[in-house]
């Protein structure tokens, strides 16, 4: 028996239910394209393109900490125009649906960056959610009535699937996802990194340029897993989990949780040539043969029913 390892997302057809994550790849189009012939990757996540180009910031911006990294890129990007033609170019290429990160710091950013990339795109992901980045991110996406109007907006714009991508670093992620699911959002995408900050003890000072970073992988795993069951207890949407998938039993925990499909990110870094997406899917192929269920979609949200 194969299970059946498609997923519907919010009206994307997926033939298998790893993503990849936003940013880890960078913006570059030539890596995008060679992840998306891996036949267990089921859509890819550009890198967070904002209104106007950002350099990003000065290294050091990254570092690994063993049980996960710290960094804050500070959102490098050509910014929203010229990503368009180097998207234009890549969405001939590539056969799996492409979802374009849009991270606008105001409604109006919001409408002209998704009027412009609409034609390069099949889904958005509205990203709200970056710990390290003034007036973008976190700023915005911490403030339900700044994420209603800001989804509102990118809502009117486009047909396409959109999600929005919430953060951790909130007191209540359910209130933040409500009003985006409210304002008309198809899925969300959780998590985002945790805001942190490491001090190097030689030279007694921040470890990171910008002080504070987003710290992802193994170490917020948990806390990815508890955010997709309050999401799936509170909402009726489908959710995408992400946040320190390793190996196949993370991303069963994420759908047992109620994640429809999985995001990987961090441990992309550990896994050559991205063999991690076939490890994963194989691993998860083999739990639903032995537990005797027929499609990975029976399996969602199902321990909420224990
Ligand atoms: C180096 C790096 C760059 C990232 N850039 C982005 C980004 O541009 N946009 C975004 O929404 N998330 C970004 N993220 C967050 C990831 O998409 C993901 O939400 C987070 O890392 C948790 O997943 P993980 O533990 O599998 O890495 C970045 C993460 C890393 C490690």
């Amino acid at each position: 028996m194969h299970p059946d390892m498609k997923v519907e997302l919010a009206g994307l057809a997926l033939r298998s239910p790893l993503i990849v994550a936003s940013g880890v790849l960078g913006s570059s189009t030539g890596l995008i394209k060679r992840v998306s012939e891996n036949n267990s990757v089921g859509a890819v996540v550009t890198k967070t393109v904002t209104y106007n180009p950002r350099n990003g910031y000065e290294n050091p911006t990254a570092v690994d900490l063993g049980f996960g990294f710290l960094n804050a890129m500070g959102l490098p990007n050509p910014g929203y125009l010229d990503y368009k033609n180097e998207l234009a170019e890549l969405r001939d290429k590539i056969e799996i649906p492409l979802i374009v990160s849009i991270g606008p710091s105001n409604s109006e950013e919001a409408a002209e960056m998704v009027k412009a990339l609409n034609d390069v795109s099949d889904a958005f992901e509205l990203n709200l959610s970056c710990p390290h980045t003034e007036k973008l991110g976190l700023e915005v996406g911490s403030d339900p009535e700044k994420v209603r109007s800001i989804t509102a907006s990118t809502r009117k714009y486009t047909s396409k699937p959109l999600f929005i991508k919430v953060s951790p670093n909130v007191t209540d992620v359910v209130e933040i996802a409500r009003a985006a699911v409210e304002a008309g959002v198809d899925a969300i995408t959780a998590i985002n990194t945790l805001k942190s900050m490491a001090i190097d003890v030689n030279a007694m000072k921040p470890v990171l340029s910008n002080t504070y970073g987003g710290l992802s992988g193994r170490a917020i795993h948990p806390i990815a897993v508890r955010i997709v069951y309050e999401l799936y207890e509170a909402l009726e949407v489908p959710i995408v989990g992400c946040g320190g998938v390793y190996d196949w039993k993370d991303a069963i925990e994420l759908i047992l949780a109620g994640a429809s499909a999985i995001q990987v990110g961090s441990a992309i870094a550990y896994s050559n040539d991205f063999k991690i997406f076939n490890d994963i899917e194989k691993g998860v192929n083999d739990y639903l043969v032995n537990k005797g269920f027929g499609s990975i979609k029976n399996i969602i949200g199902l321990a909420h029913k224990c």
